[in-house]
């Protein structure tokens, strides 16, 4: 069967919206941990401002801290050329810029136009690229927007293609507040890819509704080869209120072995994992195969 690649997006989405910030020793362990068990991507952090999210302030002593493995990349968000410094400065390997498919979103979210943003990353992603760096690029709100509600996916091919113009290797389609259904999510895939080769596609599913697993499933058999998760579910965005985590990437493991999909990743190990950090965050574990592998284990 295909192999499918996981973007484990917890140390950064999942962390991005607790009420409290997680200390830096336990971002970084948690990073060590995740790199151990077959994950290639794990999104380390953002370079945005910690006024808007303090939760993801020291991210460069994140960068500095972790043990980096040897075929793992480790990308971090960046909204403009501040990050990019800072980003450069901290020997990041790989960024992330970020849009909406939303005008409304994208002013709450990093404070300017879908058009202004696009005009932001260009010297982003020629700098990023000119230093070796690669570029994935998000489009949020792909299926719904908190401010605006339905969003058309013409609407997302559009920011899609000028990033996949600008250099982004990658595009993650973000149902960022999670209210996509699965002949939707399929649709819209299918749409974007009229203008971005389907195998550039990603996505990036916030589970609400419950849906995620679902959303997933449509998407790969509409030719996706790219899921984000996040460990134990954690996540959400604080501009987009009511959204809840990511969807729990114990829950994708378990679904894609089910399938036939080879990730390599290590599902027992990822289950530890999302014991741990939800433990420490004080939370409930959002994963059900999280739970169940570690009800078995005990
Ligand atoms: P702004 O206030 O318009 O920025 O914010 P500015 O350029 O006017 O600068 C104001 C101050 O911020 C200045 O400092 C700058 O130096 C500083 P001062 O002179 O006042 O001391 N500044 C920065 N500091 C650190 N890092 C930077 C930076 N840039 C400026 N990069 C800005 C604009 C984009 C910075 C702000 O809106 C921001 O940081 N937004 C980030 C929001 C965010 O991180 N959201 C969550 C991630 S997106 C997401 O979760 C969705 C996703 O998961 C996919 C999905 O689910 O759909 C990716
Ligand atoms: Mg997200």
């Amino acid at each position: 069967m295909t192999a499918v690649r996981i973007v484990e997006v917890g140390p950064r989405d999942g962390l991005q919206n607790e009420p409290a910030p997680l200390a830096l020793e336990a971002r970084i362990a948690l990073i060590d941990r995740l790199s151990a068990t077959g994950l290639a991507s794990i999104e380390a952090g953002a370079f945005v401002s910690p006024k808007w999210v303090p939760q993801m302030a020291g991210t460069a002593e994140v960068l500095a801290g972790i043990s980096r493995r040897p075929g793992v990349a480790y990308p971090v968000l960046v909204p403009n050329e501040t990050g990019l410094d800072a980003a450069l400065a901290a020997g990041a390997g790989e960024i992330a810029v970020f849009a909406a498919a939303s005008e409304s979103f994208s002013r709450k979210n990093i404070n300017c136009s879908i058009a202004e943003s696009l005009t932001r990353f260009r010297p982003v992603l020629s700098r990023a690229l000119a230093a070796g760096v690669k570029v994935r690029g998000y489009v949020s709100c792909v299926l719904g927007c908190p401010y605006e509600g339905r969003v058309e996916s013409g609407a997302v091919a559009r920011v899609a293609a000028e990033l996949a113009a600008l250099g982004c290797y990658e595009i993650s389609l973000g149902d960022t507040i999670g209210v996509g259904t699965p002949r939707q999510a399929a649709d819209m895939v299918r749409r974007v890819a009229r203008d971005v080769p389907v195998s550039r596609l990603a996505v990036h599913f916030h589970d609400t509704y419950g849906q995620a697993l679902a959303n997933i499933l449509a998407c790969l058999e509409a030719g996706v080869g790219v899921v984000d998760s996040a460990v134990a579910g954690l996540g959400g965005c604080p501009y987009a209120k009511g959204a809840s985590g990511n969807v729990a990437t114990e829950d994708v493991l378990y679904m894609l072995a089910g399938l036939g999909h080879d990730t390599g990743v290590d599902l027992d190990a990822v289950a530890g994992i999302g014991g741990w950090i939800s433990a420490l965050l004080g939370r409930a574990n959002s994963s059900r195969a999280g739970r169940a592998l570690l009800a078995r284990s005990q």
